[in-house]
């Protein structure tokens, strides 16, 4: 069969879930050979549910008092060079150099299904964080063949949304089943509340003041009222808003190396809810409600 580029090649499927080879890699070394931080907080995300955006609100909330807004890192990089990925930082050969330099709270993100964490990381009594973004899986699909077709190699024919629409469905796509990871943090949020927070991608879109607290909340940094009143959360939204981030030069400029495939750019498309309409044919957006919802039944999790 031909290449179907970024979608399809080496992907392996590991613990029940399609996995790239570095994440099987990294995932299989994290219990020999990272050694958890209790104040570590993990970014987690499933590709293509607001990534970028929770890095960077993450990121913006920890360090609010190291930095000037004007002069804030995130105008200067891209979020991926400041939350660094967790499975994709432990080498081959154990190392994990390139994160035992942080300082504390390290923050860290990562695509790994929460069931692949080691129980000393999941386990109730230690002290370690996930902050988990997830987002309606027919937005989530129309992102993903965009960013495949994106980086889709030389000669390579697009993938059509046929194509991946029935993979998608079969659960054949970057960490998915898309459901199955999102159950795993959902009900890990339910059964440890102050270990797991579930967002929602539609949630932080129509309020993030409230996602803002909620997240500050939970990493046991609340905004005080001082910060309220210099609308400190409001700076934090702005900061990282799709509109703000999109038009950083760094975020503008084509950063693809060898070494580094992805650019920058291509993590900004449109960062909207509901584009899902402009591409699903009725038929398919029924069948994935349909899939959606026999995942979720009996859950308590629903995205409306
Ligand atoms: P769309 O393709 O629907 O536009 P990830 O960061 O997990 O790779 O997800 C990328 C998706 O998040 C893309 O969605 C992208 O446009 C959107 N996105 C990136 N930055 C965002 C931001 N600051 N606010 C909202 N959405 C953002």
């Amino acid at each position: 069969p031909r290449s179907k580029g970024w979608w399809l090649d080496q992907l392996l499927q590991y613990q029940g879930f399609w996995l790239s080879t570095y994440s099987v890699r990294g995932s299989m070394l994290i219990d020999d050979h990272f050694n958890p931080r209790p104040t570590d907080i993990i970014v987690a995300t499933s590709p293509k549910c607001g990534t970028t955006w929770l890095r960077a609100l993450v990121f913006s909330i920890i360090n609010r008092n190291s930095f000037d807004f004007s002069d804030h890192p995130l105008r200067k990089a891209n979020p991926r060079d400041l939350v660094q990925f967790l499975e994709a930082n432990i080498r081959g050969d154990g190392s994990t150099a390139s994160i035992d330099g942080l300082p504390s709270p390290r923050l860290l993100s990562t695509h790994l299904p929460y069931s692949l964490f080691p129980e000393c990381m999941t386990d109730d009594t230690s002290a370690y964080r996930f902050v988990y973004i997830c987002r309606d899986p027919k937005d989530v699909l129309v992102s993903k063949w965009h960013f495949a077709n994106k980086l889709r190699p030389k000669g390579v024919p697009p993938l059509s949304l046929e194509e991946v629409f029935d993979l998608f469905c079969k659960g054949v796509s970057h960490y998915g089943p898309f459901w199955d990871h999102v159950l795993g943090y959902w009900k890990a949020s339910l059964e440890s509340p102050k270990k797991v927070l579930c967002l929602k991608y539609e949630d932080v879109k129509k309020e993030p003041l409230g996602c803002l607290r909620k997240v500050a909340n939970f990493l046991g940094v609340p905004f005080t009222p001082e910060e309220e009143n210099k609308e400190i959360v409001e700076e934090i939204v702005k900061l990282c808003s799709f509109e703000n981030m999109s038009n950083q030069d760094v975020n503008k400029s084509d950063t693809r190396s060898l070494e580094n495939p992805i650019s920058n750019s291509d993590f900004f498309r449109k960062g909207e809810v509901g584009d899902w309409v402009n591409h699903l044919s009725p038929q398919m957006s029924e069948i994935l409600d349909q899939i959606t919802e026999q995942k979720f039944q009996g859950t308590g999790f629903s995205f409306h």
